[in-house]
């Protein structure tokens, strides 16, 4: 469904016109759309509830990096998902939006000693270890609480997942996972450690994947250390393949998540019938901006419409500290005018007023606008608020859940002195 629509010529979000809400809210804003987050979630869980079996069965395990605002969170969590975390702030957030921490893989490449123990302490399902001195880590905590650690290792399957280089993990020279070649020793050697319960195998490859057949690539690696492993009476319980489907922010064409999720099921389910009949498997995923990405935007006022030379330059009230993806990676986000006017169009530069060049929002864009008119920077809902700072001093944006004619504020506009009351004066 079309959530973000235009209805006499104003933007909407499920309905509800979007100059209304910056009107009462105020600008920068991030607005979702709840029904948007849930339909996009059930694209990947309904899907693997119609390919679970006796024997195999699955979990979604939302990217909380992706979007984490609590209720975001408890609105999956409510739906079934698991969560997908990468430090013990993340944890606590799922705690705090009242979900299972039992549904918890933690992922990441440095997770401290506070962490595991966090972790430990609340039973979270999975570390998801990226090193063996990581492994030797977990294995000491695990003891010193009397706690076996349950654990699989990301194993780095070295396939292209042709997207953005800084969003690529899965290549060889990356810091993530563990190399495959040294898979095997890591497993045996785990599988000796007392305080370590050998459940999986996970890979991430990348993000913003379009194609999705660098995954099943990933997925016959994978597969083929489960064998190695099975050989060796090292048996897994779960396969763990990432992070999910790109999504469109311009023209992209993403392959739909249930045509790859089928592909996936269909090669697992082959396998799997030949090989280990009746053995229990899970297929886990951490699919983030594919839930999150287009279910919000970025609401934004211009404030002055200035030409230099003869470039022109829509400077509004948001900044690359809202919105870091374009000055990081030169993303592009869909810049739309929430009441369209008739007005003749320029082509404009859409830059937020901190004091860096690399601060702006779009570039080269057909607009006809005016001063104070609100602008809508779509697909903004993963990466987006997650990645938000105080630069410049800037307070973050407040964020609102459209929940089918209903608004919600669920997080306040940050204030000043919220930015600085932990600062101490030295006299
Ligand atoms: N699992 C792991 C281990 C990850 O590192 C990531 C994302 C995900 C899952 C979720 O991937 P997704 O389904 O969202 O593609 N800030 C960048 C994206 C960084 C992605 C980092 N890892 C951006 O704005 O494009």
């Amino acid at each position: 469904a079309q959530h973000f629509i235009y209805q006499n010529d104003v933007l909407t979000v499920d309905g509800v016109p979007l100059d209304k809400l910056a009107a009462q809210f105020g600008t920068p804003l991030y607005v979702y759309s709840k029904t948007a987050l849930i339909e996009h979630f059930h694209q990947y869980a309904d899907t693997c509830k119609r390919h679970e079996t006796d024997d195999i069965h699955s979990l979604v395990c939302y990217s909380v990096k992706s979007n984490s605002n609590l209720a975001i969170l408890n609105i999956l969590g409510r739906e079934g998902a698991g969560f997908d975390i990468v430090s013990g702030g993340e944890l606590l957030r799922v705690i705090a939006a009242g979900c299972d921490p039992r549904k918890v893989i933690f992922s990441g490449v440095g997770k401290t000693t506070e962490e595991i123990s966090l972790a430990l302490k609340h039973d979270i399902l999975c570390f998801n270890v990226e090193s063996f001195a990581e492994l030797q880590r977990i294995n000491r905590i695990a003891s010193e609480m009397g706690k076996k650690a349950r654990i699989s290792f990301r194993v780095n399957p070295d396939v292209d997942p042709k997207t953005h280089p800084y969003i690529s993990t899965g290549l060889k020279e990356n810091k993530f996972g563990i190399p495959f070649e040294e898979a095997l020793s890591c497993y045996e050697q785990a599988s000796k450690m007392t305080h370590i319960d050998v459940t999986g195998i996970d890979c991430h490859i990348g993000s913003q994947l379009l194609d999705d057949s660098p995954l099943l690539e990933a997925l016959d690696k994978l597969i083929g250390l489960y064998d190695q492993l099975a050989q060796r009476n090292i048996e897994l319980q779960h396969i763990d393949i990432g992070g999910g489907i790109g999504i469109t922010y311009d023209n992209e064409e993403p392959v739909a998540v249930p045509e790859y999720l089928s592909r996936l099921f269909r090669k697992i389910g082959e396998w799997k019938n030949a090989n280990y009949p009746g053995k229990p498997l899970a297929i886990m995923f951490e699919p983030g901006r594919s839930i999150s990405g287009n279910a919000g935007l970025l609401l934004t006022q211009v404030q002055y419409l200035k030409t230099n030379s003869d470039k022109h330059f829509a400077i509004v009230d948001a900044a690359m500290n809202d919105l870091m993806r374009p000055s990081l990676y030169e993303a592009w986000h869909t810049v739309l005018p929430v009441v369209k006017r008739n007005g003749s169009a320029l082509t404009y530069d859409v830059v937020g007023p901190v004091c860096e060049s690399g601060d702006w929002l779009a570039r080269q864009r057909k607009l006809s606008i005016e001063a104070d008119d609100y602008l809508a920077v779509m697909s903004a809902g993963a990466y987006g608020m997650a990645m938000a700072s105080n630069y410049n001093t800037r307070g973050r944006a407040a964020e609102v859940l459209v929940d089918n004619g209903q608004v919600h504020l669920i997080r306040q506009r940050e204030r000043a002195e919220e930015l600085y009351a932990l600062e101490t004066i030295v006299s």
